[in-house]
């Protein structure tokens, strides 16, 4: 019955069949791909039932071993096709089990992220390029490592120039034609010689600027200024003073009362300052306003002839008046801050007290 190494007797074909049924059945029954190869040790194996049987074969008579021999092949042909599928269906089952564990319900409304919030000198400056925008001006910009030609000389504030004090700077040693700004004025003569003459031109270019100063309460030597540059014919200081009264009203409230006052640059004439109604006291008088009831916020002016003529306009044909702001003296002011190197001192404890903003960056709370 049994063969000589434990195989089935090559010739005993009920023997082979019953081993074969009971094969298939393991199989079926065999509840991970463990018990599916063990079927096919226990068979196929060096020491396996059908191994034997088929090694068997070779001590048959020749006539014999024909049939006996497609009959071996024929049981080993299902045994291992039953292995096979069984072995496919056990991992379909493992998939189907894994993707169920694995599951994400992608309709499940999404977790709330928030990006953080704008720093108030963002928030300011996107206020102010919002509200110039609103007017016709498009956003430009200059480098931050500027030449010193463009930072004083095209500003008509030649090398001997006593203006050049007010804005000592930092001058890198290696590339002595360069300065780092001391305010974003070179962008004017900039706008005017990408604009190539075109009327109206109509820029502000917010930015950074640099000043060898000692920080205090006021004054930081890092700082970031916006500039204004409206160029057309027949501008006057009254679209001047009307353009910064809307400025003005948009960003400190409607009732905000402005007044020019004569001033000095070097690369407007004639120049002023703007004076706002007192953020504190609302034009009584206060500490803040130094008891006049108004506070200065920026300098003005129209553009100078010859800063016209440099940025390639014709002073006789056109005009223009440019601005110049404090981001950081308009957020101290717009938000009630007293210092403004709590703005530059990324506490976030003071930065937590403005609001967040999503992914798009709109506010939140
Ligand atoms: C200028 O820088 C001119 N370029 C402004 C201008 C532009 C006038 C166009 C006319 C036409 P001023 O030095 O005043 O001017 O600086 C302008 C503003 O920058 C000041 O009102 C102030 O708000 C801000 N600012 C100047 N220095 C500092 C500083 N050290 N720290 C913080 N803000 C400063």
């Amino acid at each position: 019955m049994v063969g000589r190494d434990g195989g089935a007797d090559v010739d005993d074909v009920n023997r082979l069949d019953s081993l074969l049924d009971d094969a298939l059945r393991e199989t079926a029954a065999a509840g991970d791909t463990g018990a599916v190869e063990a079927v096919r040790l226990a068979a196929l194996g060096r020491k396996g039932w059908l191994t034997g049987a088929l090694r068997d074969l070779a001590g048959l008579p020749a006539t014999q071993r024909p049939v006996a021999g497609r009959r071996l092949h024929a049981v080993r042909e299902r045994l291992e096709a039953a292995l096979t599928e069984r072995e496919a269906q056990l991992s379909a089952l493992a998939m189907a089990a894994r993707l169920l564990a694995e599951r994400i319900d992608v309709t499940l409304p999404a977790e709330p992220v928030s990006a953080g919030r704008l720093h108030p000198l963002t928030r300011v400056r996107r206020e102010i390029e919002d509200l110039f925008g609103r007017m016709g001006y498009s956003v430009a910009s200059g480098p931050e490592i500027e030449t010193q030609s463009l930072n004083f000389e095209r500003l008509n504030i030649p090398a001997d120039h006593p203006a050049r004090d007010m804005q000592d700077s930092f001058f890198p040693a290696l590339a002595p034609a360069y300065v780092l700004r001391t305010h974003t004025s070179p962008v004017q003569v900039r706008a005017m010689e990408t604009a190539a003459g075109r009327l109206p031109l109509r820029v502000i270019a917010p930015g950074r600027t640099f000043r060898r100063e000692t920080d205090d309460a006021t004054h930081a030597s890092v700082f970031h200024q916006v500039e204004g540059l409206c160029v057309d014919e027949g501008l006057s200081m009254a679209d001047l003073k009307g353009t910064l009264a809307l400025f003005a009203r948009g960003l400190f409230g409607p009732d905000t009362e402005v007044r020019l006052r004569p001033s000095y640059f070097p690369f407007t004439e004639p120049s002023a300052e703007l004076d706002i109604t007192c953020v504190a006291c609302g034009g009584d008088g206060c500490r803040l306003c130094k008891e006049t009831g108004f506070i200065e916020i920026l300098g003005a002016g129209m553009v100078h002839p010859r800063v016209l003529a440099t940025g390639g306009y014709d002073p006789e044909r056109v005009s223009g008046f440019a601005f110049g702001m404090g981001i950081e003296r308009v957020a101290l002011l717009r938000y009630g801050i007293a210092d403004v190197r709590l703005l530059q001192a990324g506490d976030l404890s003071f930065l937590e007290a403005f609001p967040t903003v999503d992914r798009e960056g709109v506010e939140t709370a």
